[in-house]
C-alpha cells in the first residue's frame, strides 16, 4: 500500500509527544522520533540511555525497532526532534550515521527524513541525501 494522508506537521507533532518520554538521564539531551509507515501507522520512539554509556538506543532506532516488531517493513518518512532538556527551543537533529544505516536497511533512497524544530520549521532529506553510500551485503 502506498502513503495514505500523514503529513508533515502531524509527524512532527507525534515525535514531539515522544520525545517528552525520553530517557537521557546523562546526556540530558532528549529525542523523539516518529515513523510513518507505507500504510499510514506511526511508531514513535524516543532516546533510552544506559550508565554503560554505549548500550544507549536512539530514538529513530526505538521506533524504527517496534514497527518491525509488529511485522511491519516499508516506510515512507520519518519525523526527528530533538534538543537538550533545559532548552525551551528544539535543534535539528540530523540522525546519527548508525540510525542512518538502520533507516537503509528497510529504505530506499527516496525515504523522506523531517528534521524538525517545530512544526513549522523544518527540513526535509532523503536517505540519499544523507546516506550516499550505505553499507550492503549482496
Ligand atoms: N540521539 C538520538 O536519540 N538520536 C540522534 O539522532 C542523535 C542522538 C541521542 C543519543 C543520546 O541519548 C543523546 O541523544 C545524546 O547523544
Amino acid at each position: 500500500m502506498k502513503w495514505v494522508i500523514m503529513n508533515e506537521k502531524q509527524l512532527i507533532k507525534a515525535a514531539i509527544k515522544a520525545r517528552a518520554l525520553a530517557y537521557a538521564p546523562y546526556s540530558h539531551f532528549k529525542v523523539g522520533a516518529a515513523l510513518c509507515t507505507a500504510d499510514g501507522e506511526i511508531y514513535q520512539g524516543c532516546n533510552i540511555e544506559n550508565s554503560s554509556y554505549s548500550l544507549t538506543i536512539c530514538a529513530e532506532r526505538t521506533a524504527f525497532f517496534k514497527a518491525v516488531y509488529d511485522g511491519k517493513k516499508q516506510f515512507e518518512a520519518i519525523a526527528i526532534v530533538g534538543g537538550h532538556e533545559d532548552n525551551v527551543e528544539l535543534e535539528i537533529c540530523p540522525a546519527c550515521g548508525a540510525c542512518r544505516q538502520v533507516f537503509a536497511e528497510f529504505c530506499e533512497g527516496d525515504f523522506k527524513i523531517i528534521l524538525a524544530k517545530n512544526e513549522n520549521e523544518y527540513i526535509v532529506k532523503t536517505l540519499s541525501q544523507l546516506l550516499p553510500m550505505s553499507f550492503e551485503l549482496k
